[in-house]
């Protein structure tokens, strides 16, 4: 058999010259990320050449993905002038597909440009969030941990503030490694990477154990993560708690022999094509990523990751660590206070990612913490006046003020260090496996733990319990492998015939009533076996509702058993118009159930007059191991579009290769928003509360609560069928009137929309305007869009250098970079940025006042007025 010598010779000098990310000049280029289909009939340099773009090097460690460039057209100086990469695109595409010239060599051509390029999206810089901590944080005087480090033979002279590894106060309160360190179990052989800012690896405490061949500058384009700005230091924070060595530095790591390598990108904006190749970065050796940051924690976003994150992170679980799957450890957000949920965070929904929350060092739930059905586990951080003790950036200096669930989330990764040197053979949802059958079960009578379907306990909260880590390590000791994983795609259900096409129009579907709609879904058992699927383990479930408040919107998937999961409660902060366009939640809720039979999604409103919304449809992926391994096994792989419903039903859907539009529900950029409280680590925990007192979680209480009318389970499955019955006729009539009026200005704002939406198709330097006139916010400037990195706490200046004592009580922006530190800065004129108007993001003072005139269901509190954290959760459940 004859090799094509000359495709291999090239794609070696591809993966050998550009091997690392090249510098990029986005003053100068636009830059671009092609999918070429190897098996079309083009090759990569036909596409390229016929787009007019030179190739780069390959996107991080995406096969067939390339980065390739553009010189900008600095002629156009008129924004919104199509991307000439794009239009060249479409016109191929639409001479491949014309009938008239079907024959011509021109339009043949065309075609296998068109059926070899499967992706084409311009890449413009967004900043990810730092999921950070901070302040005050009174002098622990913790007594001496003497034996621990006798034992050990540990001299880090702020070892004994180390509550988190050893805590005397609370002994039930830490993450249990001692008792494995004196087993010999220290990290050994591990290796992490922080997914942050810089890391400090000149600190005496991280240098011993940086892992330089892992570690890259996605922000500057180096080797090294050298920490560069003032406010840099988070990275150096995170990865101490993992590895920070046994010395006289400060304090140690829970895993002390272990690397950590770091991976610079949110020191300033980036590109998807970027973030991609940091979440693959040298992954057949480095095991964890440790990722504590994500969209705004403010209450009001709702972000997913882009196609080629996805895509990234299915290539991490599939290929990485050589098959076994790199290891995701996402913190859950710090936005509790403003009812933020962590099942509005693509990053912390997502399946391939273990999504931990914080409790304080009393193991209390503290304030800021976010809850949600897709929450995992909990690990120890700051509130309830104490914060984690790590090392910080410089010589020899250490932090004490680190908290929020930014650092529950290293804390988890540095056990599960530990946790891979005794089995490296874990595959990643072995690691997902051994979280549910571990974790403990934290205050356990707090109401919001409920019983799951397979006697577990799980908790919106807590997840399934606290990250013991010498619990998980017995536990893994003699666990047996799982089974490969399968998945069902269920067929989505259209309800009332809704549907929605790509530009998010929406048809049919049924009004939300008080009381809410349902809708059923059947499981079989046949359609279990033809996919194989055995045990459960996740659940996804994608929905198409539009409403006027999306944050008024509370979602609700009860299970053929009746275990129900919260997939989102009311936000009271987000007024965004968008509703939720084929938005997917996830819930691990479901864990080890028998899924046969039927479930139900339950939709509802707060019923206000003047607020109302349609319910189109959803669907539903069973997520779990194969029955039979003898048999092949199906691969995921990560869909192009995958937010239409019905898209036979629409004219308006591309052809799947043609992506300019990026998936459509995941494109919200914030602007600055840091609705993080700054007095995280005093903030009284609480182990009391229901997460979602008002969503249904709890039966028996909610007959109480008058206005969320949440059905009891008798009526609430039917309950848009009752509804349906008892409904007066004019409430038809003026459904009909509403109707009539919303077609006609439907197909005004549709037809402007479409204009838009063809315009953000091509216009890499603007979909900041296209996004705006969708209501899905957006931030940017000129051409790069940045995606507002929220400073979690406002970080203080205990920063600067180490010395908190001197803490900021002003925040602002922070120079130069776009971390935003400040509520201020959700003023857009006050940002210096977003020049298009935000639709998404409500005014404070008319958002509340609104709330005021229509809440029915809970007293306002006085304090709730402060904009900043209306602590909702709590207010509504003292109303009960
Ligand atoms: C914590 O570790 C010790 C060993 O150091 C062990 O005896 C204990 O059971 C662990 N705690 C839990 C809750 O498993
Ligand atoms: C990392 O992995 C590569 C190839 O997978 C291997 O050649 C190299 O030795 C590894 N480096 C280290 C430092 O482990
Ligand atoms: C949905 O559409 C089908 C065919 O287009 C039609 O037969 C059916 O009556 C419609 N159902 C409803 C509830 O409108």
């Amino acid at each position: 058999m004859r090799l094509p010598f000359t495709l291999i010779l090239a794609l070696l000098a591809y993966d050998s010259v550009f091997a690392t990310a090249a510098k990029r000049d986005y003053s100068t280029y636009d830059y671009y990320v092609l999918e070429h289909n190897p098996l079309a009939d083009a090759s990569l340099a036909d596409c390229a050449s016929a787009l007019g773009v030179e190739i780069m090097e390959r996107a991080g460690e995406l096969q067939n993905h390339w980065l390739v460039r553009a010189e900008k057209d600095i002629s156009a100086l008129d924004k919104r002038r199509a991307d000439p990469v794009m239009q060249t695109l479409e016109e191929i595409q639409s001479r491949a597909y014309s009938a008239y010239s079907a024959r011509s060599p021109d339009a043949s051509h065309a075609k296998r440009i068109a059926s070899a390029v499967r992706y084409l999206s311009p890449q413009t810089l967004r900043q990810r969030v730092k999921r950070a901590p901070p302040p005050p944080v009174e002098d622990s005087g913790f007594p001496n941990i003497a034996e621990v480090s006798q034992k050990m033979g540990i001299a880090d002279p702020e070892f004994s503030r180390q509550w988190h590894i050893v805590n005397e106060k609370h002994p039930k309160n830490m993450m249990n490694v001692s008792g494995l360190w004196e087993m010999g179990v220290t990290g050994i052989g591990v290796i992490a990477a922080l997914v942050d800012d810089g890391l400090d690896y000149t600190s005496e405490d991280l240098a011993p154990n940086f892992y330089a061949y892992g570690s890259h500058d996605f922000n500057d384009h180096t080797d090294l993560p050298t920490p560069v700005l003032s406010n840099d230091h988070h990275g150096t924070r995170c990865a101490g708690q993992i590895a920070a060595a046994k010395n006289d530095v400060c304090g140690v790591g829970i895993a002390y022999d272990s690397k950590v390598a770091g991976l610079r990108i949110l020191s300033g904006p980036i590109a998807d094509v970027d973030e991609a190749a940091a979440l693959n970065y040298d992954f057949q050796n480095t095991s964890i990523y440790s990722c504590s940051w994500g969209p705004p924690d403010d209450g009001r976003s709702m972000e997913g990751q882009n196609y080629l994150i996805r895509k990234a992170m299915v290539n991490g679980i599939q290929h990485g660590r050589e098959g076994k799957g790199s290891i995701f450890v996402f913190a859950s957000g710090n936005g509790g206070r403003t009812d933020d949920q962590c099942n509005f965070d693509g990053y912390t929904n997502s399946i391939f990612s273990v999504t931990v929350a914080a409790v304080d060092h009393q193991g209390l739930h503290p304030d800021y913490s976010e809850a949600c059905a897709a929450n995992m586990v909990v690990a120890y951080s700051s509130g309830g006046g104490n914060a984690i003790t790590t090392t910080d950036r410089g010589a020899n200096k250490c932090a004490h003020t680190h908290g929020g669930t930014s650092a529950a989330a290293p804390n988890v990764a540095g056990v599960f260090a530990l946790l891979l040197q005794v089995r490296p053979d874990l595959t990643w949802r072995d690691v997902q496996h051994l979280c549910v059958k571990s974790a403990l079960k934290i205050n356990p009578d707090d109401p919001d733990w409920e019983k799951t379907a397979s006697g577990n306990s799980f908790s919106y909260k807590y997840g399934y319990g606290v990250v013991d880590a010498y619990k998980l390590v017995e536990v893994a000791r003699d666990w047996q492998l799982v089974k490969p994983q399968a998945f069902v795609e269920m067929p989505a259900i259209q309800v009332n015939n809704g549907s929605m096409d790509v530009f998010q129009k929406a048809e049919g579907g049924i009004s939300i009533a008080p009381g809410g709609v349902t809708s059923a879904m059947a499981v079989s058992q046949a359609q279990l076996d033809s996919d194989n699927l055995g045990k459960l383990e996740h659940i996804t479930v994608k929905v198409w509702i539009t409403h006027s408040r999306r944050g008024d919107v509370e979602v609700e998937l009860i299970s053929p058993n009746g275990v129900r999961s919260i997939l989102a409660a009311r936000r009271y902060g987000d007024s965004a118009t968008t509703g939720y366009p084929g938005w997917t939640f996830m819930t691990v809720k479901h864990w080890d159930e028998n899924p046969v039979g039927t479930w139900t999604l339950r939709v509802s409103d707060q019923a206000k007059e003047g607020e109302s919304g349609v319910f189109l449809g959803w669907t539903m992926n069973l997520w779990g191991s194969v029955e039979d391994a003898t048999k092949p096994v199906k691969i995921y792989d990560v869909p192009h579009v995958d937010t239409v419903l019905a898209p036979g039903s629409t004219e308006h859907t591309y052809p799947s290769t043609i992506i300019s539009l990026p998936a459509a529900t995941s494109t919200q950029y914030a602007k600055p928003t840091a609705h993080l409280p700054g007095d995280h680590d005093t903030s009284e925990g609480d182990a009391s509360k229901p997460a979602f007192p008002g969503s249904g979680g709890k039966p028996a209480g909610d007959a109480q609560t008058s206005a969320t009318s949440t059905p009891t389970p008798d009526e609430g499955w039917f309950a848009d069928l009752s509804n349906l019955m008892t409904n007066p006729l004019w409430f038809f009539i003026a459904v009909g009137a509403v109707l009539a009026f919303g077609i006609s200005a439907g197909i005004y704002f549709w037809r402007r929309r479409v204009r838009m939406r063809q315009h953000y198709t091509t216009l890499p330097a603007s979909d900041d305007v296209a996004m705006s006139s969708i209501g899905g916010g957006g931030g940017g400037a000129g051409g790069q869009r940045t995606k507002e990195l929220y400073d979690a706490f406002g970080e203080v200046s205990d920063d600067d250098e180490g010395d908190e004592e001197t803490r900021l009580h002003a925040r602002g922006p922070s120079p130069g970079v776009n971390l935003h530190t400040g509520f201020l800065d959700d003023d857009p004129s006050t940002a210096g940025m977003t020049p298009a108007p935000y639709r998404d993001e409500p005014d404070p003072a008319t958002e509340r006042s609104h709330e005021q005139g229509h809440s029915h269901e809970r007293a306002e509190s006085p304090a709730s007025g402060s904009g900043s954290g209306d602590g909702s959760w709590e207010h509504a459940s003292e109303t009960r």
